[in-house]
């Protein structure tokens, strides 16, 4: 890993044994883009690379030498001097233009990696990264630009922030402050974006890149099931295991955009940051704005190489605290067993069942406080129902704990039902605009985070709760998207910088909660995978993936999430049958066997489930606790998409090789078909690998494959609907 400055070219090459990354002070004196992708050697000087032509209709910086800031690629992109692709910036200058123009002043290059202020970013040690941060200035709008890179030791990646500084005595206006940009060559790629709904998250899209804009992105206050802030571009032959892809994931969990542009002269401009549509930053003299993180990931090894990236990365450098590559707690949620309608005596019945099945946690899910019996009401008052909790989550807390389960529970912190006393009382802390009609979604508003006595009230009943009890686990869900977005707080001019600060909001009373308590594992929600980002796996290492739990339907969640989060980060639990969402019944086999790639659990009275299935459930969670290593933290390759075929496969590889385990699904069967053979991935070629009895070579299984007949699969039936195995090959 290094960073070169050539001083003379001023030119400026980030490297480590994977990637190069090359930018230049161009002649009008902002920054340009040379090159990113697998490792190249260095010179002194790549000037050879950008274009001085003389082509019809063009603006010149300098006619001269025909140095055209449209025929090269930007860095940085600025409006209004040449460039007419999207910026990734916008100021609104005294004068009214929004044109600037950002000349390199000086750069400075640190051993690790510095943290974003409130924000969440990834994080290096000294000799683990380094960052190279360039300094640009505007002399008419007296505001200064730091963009800041790091290149990791170990990765094929760069992260990168902005960083807006008014050096000057007037407010300026920040219009749109995206994260990324990179101009590439061509734009010879697929994009990839992982788009759905409530209950199907995630799913693959894949979209030829044409000319114009290919994009994706929320408004919604979080960044959405519907779309998610990581996108991949790939060659159009690159598949699973072999050809160059770019990954770029948001290090954000809200508004965001994260767009591919492809211009008249086939060169490709990818960008990603804060949505502009719902952002607009007063940056006050001396005050300065950071954008969030965006990283970028290169892989010349397909998209399992890149998915493996982002998952090394995230487990290492973004996960935090106690949690970061641990083994997460195989966990029973009352949720889908009783919805809200329990009382002590019942969750205790539910608990024990899950102890004797060998369980280590219980979550008491929605429904505990306030007047909380169904969702029209309760919401925003964080004090126990002593109703359904004479001792409270503290009597309930020691309860659990005697049984030998660890405890953890549900809340929704910023949300609140009109029928609540913190309604009652404070009904400006929700969002809401007066006069206007109320939106309600879920019958409930969102409370106004961008302020600071909001956030401090609701850590302040939190607390209550937590201080005394013997928490272990907080699942922090949020149901429903910002509308009528106007916040008490602030000014009318101020409305476009509450977006971003609600979500500042969000993280600093995560942050808050996780250093007073933290050995509490936080599991993300938001009405299942609705704010599955990067951003929130700085804070809480795990999320809920859906609140489809459909053993089937699940496998296709998991899937495209796995393109760009790890395996750990995947709660993923088994519920009861017929499910709930889909009606479907798959086997309890199946729903295991999916749900054992994740962050595990159940989600079911287990008290009221056949014998036969309860002892497969002890199985499964036997299984679990002998492999969860394996599980949550190996090499994970995806063998067979569900979005191409009826069955699906993936499989773990431990670091050493000598261990893998290998999943197969069948959706749907075909009849009288051969089963033909499905190559594993990740092997030891010259290890010889014994799987139920039968021997293999690592060469033979990744070059040939294994015979998809139910023998050599284990001994399990594979051929039906709803079958699946999960088998294990151990070195010899
Ligand atoms: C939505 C979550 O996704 C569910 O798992 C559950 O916690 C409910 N909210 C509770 O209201």
């Amino acid at each position: 890993m290094n960073i070169i400055v050539h001083e003379e070219s001023k030119q400026f090459h980030l490297y480590n044994d994977y990637i190069s990354y090359i930018m230049y002070v161009q002649p009008n004196g902002e920054l340009g883009q040379l090159y990113f992708g697998k490792k190249i050697h260095d010179r002194d000087n790549f000037n050879h690379l950008v274009n001085y032509f003389l082509m019809p209709v063009t603006p010149y910086y300098d006619e001269k030498t025909f140095f055209s800031l449209e025929k090269n690629r930007q860095e940085y992109p600025s409006f209004g001097t040449g460039d007419f692709g999207t910026s990734a910036f916008k100021i609104v200058d005294k004068d009214g233009s929004g044109v600037s123009c950002f000349k390199y002043k000086a750069h400075s290059i640190t051993p690790s990696k510095k943290k974003l202020p409130g924000l969440p970013a990834t994080y290096a040690d000294e000799g683990e990264a380094l960052s190279l941060e360039i300094e640009l200035t505007d002399e008419i709008s007296k505001v200064s630009l730091f963009l800041t890179y790091s290149v990791f030791k170990d990765y094929p990646v760069i992260t990168r922030s902005a960083r807006f500084v008014n050096t000057g005595t007037e407010d300026i206006v920040l219009d749109k402050a995206l994260s990324l940009c990179l101009d590439l060559p061509d734009s010879n790629y697929e994009w990839l974006q992982f788009s759905g709904a409530w209950a199907r998250e995630r799913h693959i899209v894949t979209k030829r890149l044409d000319d114009g804009i290919t994009a994706v992105g929320s408004r919604r206050g979080h960044s959405g099931a519907n779309e998610n802030p990581f996108v991949i571009i790939k060659r159009p032959e690159t598949d699973e295991n072999i050809g160059e892809a770019i990954g770029c994931s948001l290090i954000y969990s809200g508004n965001f955009i994260a767009q591919a542009e492809s211009d008249a002269d086939g060169k490709l401009r990818l960008l990603t940051g804060i949505n502009p549509d719902t952002f607009s930053w007063i940056l006050k003299s001396e005050e300065c704005f950071v954008t969030p993180e965006a990283v970028l990931a290169w892989s010349d090894k397909g998209l399992n190489g890149l998915s493996q990236a982002f998952h090394a990365l995230y487990n290492n450098h973004l996960v935090r605290g106690k949690w970061k590559n641990k083994e997460r707690p195989i966990l029973l949620n009352n949720w889908e067993a009783t919805f809200m309608d329990f009382t002590e005596d019942s969750i205790l019945k539910i608990a024990s069942k899950a102890k004797e099945a060998g369980a280590e946690l219980f979550v008491l899910d929605d429904g505990w406080f306030g007047a909380r019996d169904d969702d029209t009401r309760g919401l925003g008052d964080w004090i126990e129902n002593p109703a359904k909790l004479p001792g409270g989550i503290k009597g309930l807390s020691e309860k659990i704990e005697a049984m030998g389960l660890k405890f953890g529970f549900w809340i929704e912190p910023e949300m609140v039902n009109p029928d609540s006393d913190l309604y009652r009382a404070h009904p400006d802390w929700a969002f809401s605009i007066p006069g206007r009609d109320k939106t309600l979604s879920r019958h409930q508003m969102v409370l106004d985070y961008s302020r600071p006595e909001v956030v401090d009230h609701i850590h302040d009943m939190l607390y209550n709760v937590i201080k005394d009890a013997k928490v272990s686990y907080i699942k922090w869900d949020m149901n429903r998207s910002i509308t009528e977005c106007l916040s008490r707080g602030v000014t009318s001019k101020e409305q476009g910088m509450v977006y971003h600060r609600y979500i500042l909001g969000v993280y600093s009373l995560y942050e808050r909660l996780i250093s007073e308590f933290p050995d509490i594992l936080f599991e993300s929600c938001a009405s299942g995978g609705g704010r599955f980002d990067a951003g929130m796996l700085y804070y809480a290492p795990q999320a809920w993936c859906s609140d489809n739990t459909d053993g089937e339907d699940r496998i296709f969640i998991q899937y495209g999430t796995s393109y760009g989060y790890p395996v750990s980060s995947m709660g993923a639990h088994v519920s009861a049958v017929p499910n709930q969402q889909t009606g479907r019944t798959v086997p309890i086999s199946m729903r295991g066997n999916v749900a054992m790639f994740g962050a595990f659990g159940y989600e079911l009275d287990l008290n009221h489930i056949s014998d036969e299935e309860f002892e497969t459930v002890k199985r499964q969670i036997e299984f679990v606790k002998e492999h969860r290593k394996l599980l949550q933290y190996g090499t994970f390759y995806r063998l067979r998409s569900p979005f191409d075929a009826a069955q699906a496969a993936w499989m773990v590889v431990s670091q050493d090789k000598k261990e893998a385990l290998l999943a197969v699904y069948t959706m749907r069967a075909v009849v009288n078909r051969m089963p033909g053979y499905l190559k594993l991935r990740g092997l030891d070629p010259d290890f010889k690998y014994e799987c139920n009895g039968k021997t293999y070579c690592g060469d033979e299984l990744m070059q040939m494959g294994i015979p998809m007949k139910d023998e050599c699969i284990s001994g399990y039936s594979i051929s039906y609907d709803g079958s699946s195995a999960v088998v294990v090959f151990k070195a010899e």
